[in-house]
């Protein structure tokens, strides 16, 4: 890890000296800072040394909650979910638009867990189960944002703006 990232994590770290779900902030800021948004597992042993805190036991944190990131994502990312409302009315179309329009490297095999990133790393494209807002079926998240009742023509438009 270079000097700089170290000198990031520790301030970070500082930051977070205190109080209750300490572990789960600092983690998402450590994540935050990434420009690929995720944790390498540097960064992970890098605060498992200096917090005293069992690698494990970030490890176990880390896995178990799906906002933290393993593997580098694109600049953008677009979660489409796959769930049964979303389904019936339209999100496999959008997400054949997708991949049918962007050049994706990553396992391809089943829609209900996709991680894909496009080669130049702009564009990560995820499945997820439910977001839990069926009642706006096809339901996407764009960067952190909801966007219910979702077209393809909305889609091409937003990501235009990229
Ligand atoms: S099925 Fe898509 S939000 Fe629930």
């Amino acid at each position: 890890m270079n000097p700089k990232t170290a000198g990031k994590i520790d301030g970070i770290i500082k930051k977070h000296s205190e109080g209750h779900g300490r572990l789960l902030g600092m983690l998402e800021e450590i994540q935050r800072e990434n420009p690929h948004n995720y944790l390498p597992a540097d960064s992970l042993e890098y605060v498992a040394r200096k917090t005293s805190i069992p690698y494990a036991k970030i490890y176990g944190v880390v896995t178990f909650y799906s906002f933290f990131n393993l593997i580098p994502q694109g600049e953008h990312c677009i979660s489409i979910c796959r769930g049964t409302a979303c389904h019936t009315k339209g999100s496999k179309k959008i997400l054949d638009f997708l991949r049918k329009n962007y050049e994706f490297e990553g396992e391809d095999t089943n829609d209900a867990k996709l991680f894909l990133t496009t080669k130049d790393r702009k564009l990560t494209l995820r499945s997820v189960a439910c977001f839990g807002q069926c009642a706006l079926a096809p339901v996407v998240e764009i960067d952190g944002d909801i966007y219910g009742n979702m077209k393809v023509e909305t889609l091409k438009k937003i990501i235009e703006k990229f």
